[in-house]
């Protein structure tokens, strides 16, 4: 079976290194907030292109853990996509704001900027612009549109690891940028762990401490706080990974390009990069009407695909409850004909043809 993702081809190709690593920790006896994740922060930060780095548990601690750091929570209101992982979502309603899902754009699959002015009301505190599968969102309009009413922005950058906007890093765009180690991530830990940049000394310091029992000093905690903490062994690892995080883009980019030069006849719509942003795929997702057959086709012909993700937040039944009846019909749309193709730095050039002929023989046989 060819694989949507491969976390173990990725620690194969780094086997050494990653090793090394974890017999530095274990050896150094100190695992947790040590060397390894003051160090980490420090080459996540200069990757990012930010003064700061701070490491937490997760994707979702690290959205959570951003919008308390910017003093969001009861009564305010967060716009972000319904299309997205349910993450971003729980992180607003765990942080006790509400959220206001708008539309996205059909061709990135990203916020669309025109849908957010006419979102906005006086509760309005942040806009969440999640850079879904690899792609950033339109960030220009959102800057202006946020600037002018007053609005913060969280970059949800979960799967979008060095992506660039105008050549500016995802995540040093607005004022904190989240990201998720999760291990299918373009950087991905060998477990759990999350990241939040931020270029504000204020918010860095304000997020240090909820991380970590709210403790301003050791044992002196000055509010609640998380225990949400990157562990030594999982920021060993990344700082391995972060040496090749480039080079495994670029090799995915290459992939893509692959499958846009082969399938690129094919009646199915393709993703594309904006001129203005540099796509990672961390999924390559296409859309066609006929997408549960050519899945049902594919398996059969050994190849695993995936759907990112087969019902909008909004039409969740827990959510539905918490923001009544929500109409999105971009989302709505696509979420019956999205499908995400394999896709990772390792994937061979055997591999990516065995899927593109398959996807061909599917077509000819219709
Ligand atoms: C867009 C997005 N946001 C947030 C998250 C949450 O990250 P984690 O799984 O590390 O909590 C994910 C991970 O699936 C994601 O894809």
């Amino acid at each position: 079976m060819i694989e949507v993702s491969n976390p173990k081809a990725q620690f194969l190709s780094h086997r050494k290194d990653i090793e090394c690593a974890i017999s530095r920790v274990l050896n150094s006896g100190w695992f947790i907030l040590g060397k390894e994740v003051e160090e980490f922060e420090k080459e996540f930060a200069l990757y990012n292109e930010v003064e700061h780095a701070i490491g937490v548990g997760s994707g979702k601690e690290a959205l959570h853990i951003a919008l308390r750091a910017l003093d969001i929570g009861v009564g305010d209101e967060v716009i972000t996509t319904s299309h997205t992982a349910v993450a971003t979502a729980s992180a607003i309603v765990m942080s006790g704001a509400s959220p206001v899902f708008v539309d996205i754009d059909p061709r990135q699959f990203t916020l669309d900027p025109n849908a957010i002015e006419k979102s906005i009301t006086k509760k309005t505190k942040a806009v969440i612009a999640v850079h879904i599968y690899g792609h950033p969102c339109d960030m220009n309009p959102i800057l202006e549109i946020t600037k002018q009413y007053g609005i913060k922005i969280i970059e949800d950058c979960a799967q979008a690891h060095g992506s660039r906007y105008n050549d500016k890093r995802v995540g040093s765009i607005g004022d904190i940028g989240c990201f998720s180690f999760y291990p299918t991530k373009n950087l991905g830990a060998i477990g759990d762990g999350g990241a939040l940049v931020t270029s504000n000394e204020e918010i860095a310091v304000k997020v240090r401490l909820l991380r970590e029992y709210g403790w301003k000093k050791r044992y002196i905690s000055s509010e609640e706080g998380w225990n949400s903490r990157l562990d030594e062994l999982q920021a060993a690892i990344l700082r391995v990974k972060l040496k090749h995080l480039d080079t495994d883009n670029g090799h995915r980019q290459n992939h893509a390009k692959k499958y846009r030069e082969m399938l690129e006849l094919l009646p199915l719509d393709l993703p594309k990069s904006q001129s203005n942003a540099s796509h990672v795929y961390h999924l390559y997702v296409i859309q066609t009407d006929k997408r549960d057959a050519l899945r049902k086709y594919l398996t059969k012909h050994g190849v695993q695909t995936s759907i990112h993700y087969p019902i909008p937040i909004h039409q969740q039944s827990y959510y539905r409850e918490i923001v009544g009846d929500v109409s999105l019909p971009i989302t709505e749309k696509i979420a019956s004909r999205i499908l995400s193709l394999p896709i990772y730095p390792e994937l061979g050039a055997d591999e990516l043809t065995n899927v593109i002929d398959a996807i061909k023989q599917f077509n000819h046989s219709l």
